[in-house]
Parts: structure tokens; sequence; C-alpha cells
């Protein structure tokens, strides 16, 4: 069975002539709410999204399906806001449990069918876009144990589906910057569909009281910072980054790329960017190899080139789950003490505006220590709501 999900109107996608068995398109996509970060398709109805619109039964129809194949309009390298929530709503395909595949941790399969993915990025895009998207759907396939076919880039939405790539396009030449250094002003966007409550809120709280610290310690002014709450597509303006030198992208990392309501703000964002905003980042994850961040960077690099903004780099947290299991323990104390000191080493390329590098941090215990942890969470939590992790509609 081939599903396709698109953010194609019904009609355009008739246009293209692909046939399909199964679709969920732009009417339905629009129709449906971001993931909430709730994992209650894992601890409250294995298999099912919680949330009762079009999208709640996308598990399922993962699971039912041979060929999932997503077209998607290129967004810096990654998959549209849109395509993007689809996928987010679809992680009850997969099982809370860990396994370990290619050295690194991932989710358990429910079952041992393996899928074949395949995807079209339609519209103009660079070499360094392709690349971008190339390193996102193999990391995809390995989550959804499947198997990753031809990726395309068709200039145009109607070759979709089509063996055609389009023309690689060169990203535009940096604009001259207008934002000189050190930053007077500094963004710090929570884009974890979790809000305050999230690791993300934490760990730029961290950020913020910490760099006051060093400020007063120096006897200089701190930079002003502007909090932007981004929990879903729409819910931050990019009007509120307009007098912002210095933006830092707080974000928990969602199927392997910013979660689709950061995707939505930086399109929204990259026509009104002034020229060499200075953009970091600060992304943690459910994994435990921090390595596996690294190409939600690259979405982040090229937006920064289509945009004319410069990206200085940031901080990939491994093992998130351990940010607020260990909020209350002290900050360079064993348990924390690794991301702090990033935390540290950011702080300073902010203040001076200079660059970050790109930062991974291992979380502090081993990965077995941290599987058996977190997995004995998911079962405390399925219990608590008298569900059972094994079980999924489909099954
Ligand atoms: C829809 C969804 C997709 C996720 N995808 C990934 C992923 O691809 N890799 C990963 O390591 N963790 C993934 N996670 C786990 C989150 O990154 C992790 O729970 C993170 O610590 C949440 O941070 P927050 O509290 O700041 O939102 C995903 C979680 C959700 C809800």
């Amino acid at each position: 069975m081939r599903t396709i999900i698109c953010d194609l109107t019904r009609d355009q996608l008739a246009a293209t002539g692909v046939p399909f068995d199964e679709v969920v398109c732009r009417e339905e996509l629009l129709a449906a709410r971001d993931c909430t970060g709730c994992f209650g398709c894992w601890v409250r109805t294995p298999g099912r999204c919680v949330l009762p619109d079009s999208l709640c039964d996308l598990p399922s129809l993962v699971a039912r399906t041979d060929e999932l194949w997503l077209f998607s309009a290129n967004a810096f390298g990654g998959l549209s806001p849109l395509v993007k929530r689809a996928l987010e709503r679809s992680i009850g395909y997969l099982h809370p449990g860990f396994r370990v595949t290619g050295g690194a941790l991932h989710h358990r399969l429910r079952s041992d069918r393996a899928p074949s993915l395949r995807v079209w990025l339609y519209g103009p895009s660079s070499e360094t876009e392709r690349a971008c998207l190339g390193r996102i759907a193999e990391a995809n396939a390995t989550n959804l144990g499947a198997t990753l076919g031809r990726v395309r880039f068709p200039g145009d939405w109607r070759d979709a589906g089509g063996e055609k790539d389009g023309p690689v396009v060169d990203p535009p030449a940096p604009p001259e910057s207008r934002v000189s250094a050190p930053p007077r002003r500094v963004a710090l966007v929570n884009a974890s569909p979790r809000g305050d409550g999230s690791a993300t809120a934490h760990l730029l709280g961290d950020l913020a009281e910490a760099l006051g610290v060093y400020a007063r310690m120096a006897n200089m002014n701190a930079p002003e910072l502007v909090d932007v709450p981004c929990p879903r597509a729409g819910a931050a303006d990019a009007e509120e980054l307009s007098g912002c030198d210095s933006v830092l992208l707080g974000y928990p990392l969602y199927v392997d790329a910013p979660p689709s309501g950061l995707v939505d703000l930086l399109v929204r964002w990259r026509d009104s960017v002034e020229p060499g905003t200075r953009v970091y980042a600060l992304a943690n994850m459910g994994f435990y190899e921090p390595e596996q961040i690294l190409p939600s960077f690259l979405v982040i690099e090229n937006f920064c080139a289509a945009a004319g903004a410069r990206w200085m780099g940031g901080v990939a947290v491994g093992g998130g789950g351990m940010t607020l299991a260990t909020e209350g323990t002290p900050r360079m104390g064993m348990l924390r003490r690794p991301v702090s000191e990033a935390i540290d080493r950011l702080i300073a390329a902010i203040r001076s505006g200079t660059g970050a590098g790109v930062d991974p941090v291992r979380p502090a215990v081993p990965r077995l220590v941290y599987r058996l942890a977190a997995e004995a969470q998911w079962r405390r939590m399925a219990r608590e709501s008298g569900a059972n992790l094994d079980a999924a509609p489909w099954l």
C-alpha cells in the first residue's frame, strides 16, 4: 500500500498524476494541530494520538503502509511545517522503549515490517539544502525502520513523484552585516511544544540566569533578553524578533529536525531578518547521542544563508530526558556539569558576538543507565494511566 503525505492540495496532487492508496493532503494538515509533546500516543492511548482531529490515526496509517512517500516544499533543506506536523503526529507508530542500531539509541519498532520511504523536496534548492535533506531522510528511515529510496529535488511541485531533479540554485551572497558586536538585545526562542514545563525552558532559563551572573561578575551590562515562546506554528510572530541582534533558538529535536512550529517561524521570519543577525541554537533530544541533533543545525544554517543571517553554531544536548530530572541538583554537580559547561561556553560566545562552534554534549551517565531510567519512566507513566505500552490499534 502506498501512502502519500504532502503539503499539496488534493487538486494539486491529482494534477501530478501520481497513483496512491491513501493520502494526507494540505486540507487535512491545515485542519489538524501540531503535536503538543505530551507522549499520550505512547503512555495513554498507545499507537493513537490523543488530539481528536484528522491526524489522530496517523500511526495506524503508517503501520499499514508499505511505501511512504513525502512531497514537501523545501524549507531550508528540511520538510515544510505541514509535512513535519504529520510526521510528528505519527510517532505513536514507534514503541517508546529503545533499541541500539548503528551504534546509536533509537526507538523499538512495534513490528518487523520494513516500509520504504521516499522524499520529494520540491521548489528551488541549493547543494547544501539537498545534502541536509539527505541526512534528515536517512535519519528518518533509520528511526522508522524503513529502507530509504532515492531522494528527489524537483524544481516545481508538479514534478513531485517523478525522477527529475530541478537545477541546483546557489544561496544568495551574504549581505553586509548591519549588526554590531557585542550584543545589545538577544531573543531567547523557546520552540518546545511543552512550553514552560519543557527541558528547553529549563536550559534557556539556566542560560539567562548564568548570563546575568557572569555580566555582574565582570562589572558589565548584560544584554537585554527577550523571551519568545513558540510552542506551535503561528504562536510566535517574526515581529518579536525585530530589533534583536542575536537570536538563540531553543528547541527539542522532533523527528530528526527542528519542530514544525520552529520551521514555521523560520519560514515567516526569512524575509524580515536584519542582515547579519547572529543565530545560535540550543537543542536537546530524547536519544542519547547528541550527534543526532546535528542535521537539524544544518536546517538553521541553511535558513541563515537564505535569509542573510549569520549562523553562529550551538549546543546539542543528548539525553534531554535528564534535564528536568536533574534540575534540583547542583549546577556543577556530576549530573549537570557537562551541560552547564557547554551553556557557559555558549554564553561566552553570545556575549562576545563570536561563533560557538558545534558543541555536542553527552549525558553524564552511561547509555545503559539512561536507557533503563527512561524505559522505567515510560512504564510508570503507562501504569498510571492504565495503558499497556505494548498495545497498538493495529496489533
Ligand atoms: C513528536 C516527537 C518527535 C521526537 N523526535 C525525536 C527524535 O527524532 N530524536 C530524539 O532524540 N528525540 C525525539 N523526541 C524526543 C524529544 O526530543 C525529547 O523528549 C526532548 O527532551 C523534549 O524536550 P522539551 O522538553 O524541551 O520539549 C521527539 C519527541 C516528540 C514528541
